[in-house]
């Protein structure tokens, strides 16, 4: 197969994955509401081609990039602690608002804005 070919299939496949996009946002679907953590937990959601964190931070959803920025340990394995989600495996803690973490401070997780309506949960995925 010439690398024409290859392409073209490549966008082919592409083309085919059902994105759950709202038309006219830029806001992808997550999961239903009632799909979410509990308050004080957190959990993983896969998206089109990336995997976040979703976190209950006091009742308030908060999305974050799932891959820590140290080392790509899974941050929904982390606990939450005074707004932060400390990463399981150094424990380097991310502000679930910011993604900054005090140990490094030209490190920062990416965070992405959410949205609710009609019960379901949408994220920003820039
Ligand atoms: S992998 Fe997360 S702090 Fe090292």
């Amino acid at each position: 197969m010439d690398a024409a070919s290859a392409d073209h299939m490549i966008r082919h496949e592409l083309q085919e994955v059902p994105l759950p996009v709202r038309q006219g946002e830029e806001q992808i679907r997550v999961a239903a509401l009632s799909e979410m953590p509990q308050v004080g937990e957190a959990l993983e959601f896969r998206l089109v081609n990336k995997r976040i964190c979703i976190a209950n931070v006091g009742g308030e959803l908060c999305a974050i990039n799932n891959s820590c920025p140290h080392l790509g340990a899974s941050l929904s394995r982390g606990r939450i602690r005074d707004g932060k989600i400390v990463c399981p495996l150094h424990g380097w803690p991310f502000d679930l608002k910011t993604g900054e973490t005090p140990v490094r401070p030209t490190t920062r997780a990416c965070i992405y804005k959410i949205t609710i309506e009609d019960g379901d949960v949408f994220v920003n995925p820039l």
